[in-house]
């Protein structure tokens, strides 16, 4: 079974993975990309974006640039965890190719409105994008084949005690993107702490030749918690999102209702999950399969040559 999507990311370590995931399974057919500020700024993720795409080799697919802020608020970035340029220490080959003449949002649209019921969105950044997609095009809710994000949790934060990055870095799209109603499964903190890159997944990694020794490595080992006595490993956050859509038997789930927190002094952007609701919004990934998890991705990422 195939299953196309459009991935809206923030390049950013992990969403860099999560590309290389789309395009290396053969069951993932990934047919657009959209850029939004976030990690680094939008030039920064969007510069990343189409670097990765002629590193990569999916130069059919098209990149377009989305939002370089939050809807309201300032912004906010996460470069003391990606790097400067948002790829760590690796450098890549400048690009040639361009983004598209048309916008993050009018792609988004125009995409899921091509194929309706057929193409999965998944954002793993800011859904600041989103949120304007919707605004703009209400019916991307019916014409989504599904919607995954990366972001929040249902015990805490990674950018403050309570809200994880991507949430907090537009609480007011995220409320948005919830309130939509479809069915948002929801890849959080929670869930992507389960598979940290120790030793050694670094080791196998190292075996995928040049693509793990240069890209893949680098990018999964390039942040460190110093302030985390038990520091294992980074997690590959968005790598699960990409996963969870080719291979959800990896992972278990439970229906939640989510709603996102604006106006807590200490809690804005923090994801409020009650699985004991009666009305639903979210599908909420609770367990991996941690071993079948690095299996799956790993082969995956094997079929890539560069
Ligand atoms: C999320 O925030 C970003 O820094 C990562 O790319 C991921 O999408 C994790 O909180
Ligand atoms: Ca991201």
């Amino acid at each position: 079974m195939t299953f196309s999507l459009l991935l809206d990311c923030d390049p950013g370590l992990d969403d860099a993975l999560a590309l290389l995931l789309a395009h290396g399974d053969p069951n993932l057919d990934l047919v657009a990309v959209t850029t939004v500020g976030g990690n680094v700024s939008l030039e920064g993720t969007t510069r990343n974006a189409l670097q990765l795409r002629e590193y990569l080799g999916f130069h059919d697919v098209p990149i377009a640039a989305g939002a370089a802020g939050p809807l309201t608020g300032p912004t906010r970035d996460a470069a003391e965890v990606h790097g400067a340029s948002g790829l760590g220490n690796v450098t890549l080959p400048a690009a040639v190719l361009a983004t598209s003449d048309i916008s993050a949002v009018d792609l988004i649209i125009q995409t899921l409105q091509a194929a309706p019921g057929t193409i999965h969105l998944v954002a793993t950044g800011p859904l600041t994008n989103i949120a304007l997609a919707l605004a703009k095009e209400p019916r991307i809710v019916e014409w989504a084949a599904s919607f995954i994000i990366m972001g929040g949790s249902y015990t805490r934060g990674n950018t403050t005690p309570a809200a994880e990055f991507n949430i907090y870095a537009d609480p007011d799209a995220a409320a948005a993107v919830f309130a939509a109603g479809w069915t948002v499964v929801m890849v959080g903190l929670d869930l992507t702490l389960q598979a940290v890159v120790h030793a050694g997944i670094v080791e196998r990694m190292h075996t995928l030749g040049t693509l793990g020794v240069d890209l893949v490595a680098p990018l999964a080992t390039f942040w460190t918690n110093p302030l985390d006595d038990e520091w294992d490993g980074q997690a590959l956050h968005d790598v699960c999102a990409v996963a969870y859509l080719a291979r959800p038997d990896l992972f278990t789930t439970k229906p939640a209702r989510v709603e996102v927190e604006l106006t807590g002094t200490f809690t804005r952007g923090a994801t409020v999950v009650d699985f004991h609701s009666a009305a639903p919004n979210a599908i909420v990934l609770t367990k991996v399969d941690v071993e079948g998890f690095w299996d799956y991705v790993h082969e995956a990422w094997a079929n890539v040559n560069v």
